[in-house]
This record gives structure tokens, C-alpha cells and sequence, in this order.
């Protein structure tokens, strides 16, 4: 079993992350996080070679992020909720899933024949909705073959931490159950 997480989180030792550790302590197999403010897979540019071929053009540290997402059983969003929606840095990482939109509605191919689990984490310090958040995470998980079956949500962070917000932590749990379930 294999989860693949992107951590949209600047903060290291936040909210976010702190759930997406909790998350992992509860996973079976392994797990992989990528810090999207880490990583040097740049924007897709829409150059459009994945009309008609498979892969991206830009060769970049995405590679190994399609590697990783074409092996794994479970993807995870997580992120801080930044102007009602998700961390730009993560979308930037999502961007370079327009191949597998493209390879659908172009090509024709399915790249992901097994369906995925698909999760969110999301915190907020408690200004706006998240509807469209969710909205967005669900369509980027479909891109990646992974339906969304789980939420975890800690939406008052200003003033009560992730490690401290028990719903949070009960979701958190839920959700492992689930992407543990075979
Ligand atoms: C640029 C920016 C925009 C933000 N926009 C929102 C927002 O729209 N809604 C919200 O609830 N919180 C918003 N926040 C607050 C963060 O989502 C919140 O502090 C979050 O828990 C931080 O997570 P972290 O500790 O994992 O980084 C924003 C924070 C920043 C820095």
C-alpha cells in the first residue's frame, strides 16, 4: 500500500503538517510527502505536447512525481486554505496533471486503470468558505485517477491549533481507516 501526499503547507511544523504527520503515523505501507514550496517542478505551460504525446515536455522533478502517483494506491491533498482555496504553490505541482486530463480527452487513454483513493486535509485560520476548495481538490484528485472518499478539516487555526482541535483529529483518524481498508 502506497500513499502519496502534497503537502501545500509552508510551515514545516503547522497545522497542516501536523495532521498530515498524524495521518502517516495511522497509515499502513508507506507513505511519500512532497512539500510543494519544496519542489522544483515548475508550472505547466500549457505547450500542449501532451495532445498528442504521452508524458510532459518540461523534464523536471515532476518525473519523479509521476512515478511516484502512477505507483500509489492513495493521494493526498493537503493544504492551508489561502484566499478560500488551496496553497498557489500546490496548484503549481497539480498544473503538470494536465497530461492525464489531456491523455483522456485527446488520446483517448485512461492512465489510471486501477481507481486510487483519493483524501484532503485542510486547515484555516477560519475566513471564507471552503467549498471551493474542496470543489478544486476533488477535480485534481480526478485528473491523478483518485476519487475524493475522505476530509479532514481544522478550519478555526487562529485560535485553536491542528494538534489541539479533537474533530480534526477524529476525522484524521477516519480518514486512515478508510484509505486502510483494503
Ligand atoms: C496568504 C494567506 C491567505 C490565507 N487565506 C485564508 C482563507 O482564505 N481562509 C482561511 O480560513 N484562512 C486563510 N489563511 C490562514 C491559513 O489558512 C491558516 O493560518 C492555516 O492554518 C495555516 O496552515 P499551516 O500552519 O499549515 O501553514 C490564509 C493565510 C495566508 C498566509
Amino acid at each position: 500500500m502506497k500513499t502519496w501526499i502534497l503537502n501545500g503547507s509552508p510551515r514545516k511544523m503547522g497545522n497542516t503538517s501536523y495532521l498530515v504527520e498524524e495521518l502517516v503515523r495511522k497509515l499502513d505501507g508507506e507513505s511519500k510527502i512532497v512539500f510543494a514550496y519544496d519542489s522544483a517542478a515548475s508550472a505547466c505551460i500549457d505547450c500542449r505536447y501532451c495532445w498528442k504525446n504521452d508524458g510532459c515536455s518540461i523534464d523536471d522533478a515532476m518525473q519523479e512525481i509521476y512515478k511516484d502517483i502512477e505507483e500509489s494506491d492513495h493521494i493526498v491533498l493537503a493544504s492551508p486554505m489561502q484566499f478560500m482555496g488551496l496553497s498557489a504553490p500546490l496548484l503549481c505541482v497539480a498544473s503538470r496533471f494536465q497530461r492525464y486530463y489531456a491523455a483522456r480527452k485527446f488520446r483517448n487513454i485512461e492512465p489510471f486503470v486501477v481507481p486510487k483513493k483519493g483524501a484532503l486535509i485542510l486547515t484555516g485560520g477560519g475566513d471564507g468558505g471552503t467549498k471551493h476548495a474542496v470543489a478544486v481538490a476533488r477535480l485534481i484528485l480526478k485528473e491523478v485517477g483518485a476519487d475524493l472518499l475522505a476530509s479532514a478539516m481544522s478550519l478555526g487555526t487562529d485560535t485553536l491549533s491542528s494538534r489541539e482541535d479533537t474533530k480534526a483529529l477524529e476525522e484524521i483518524a477516519a480518514m486512515a481507516k478508510i484509505l486502510n481498508r483494503a
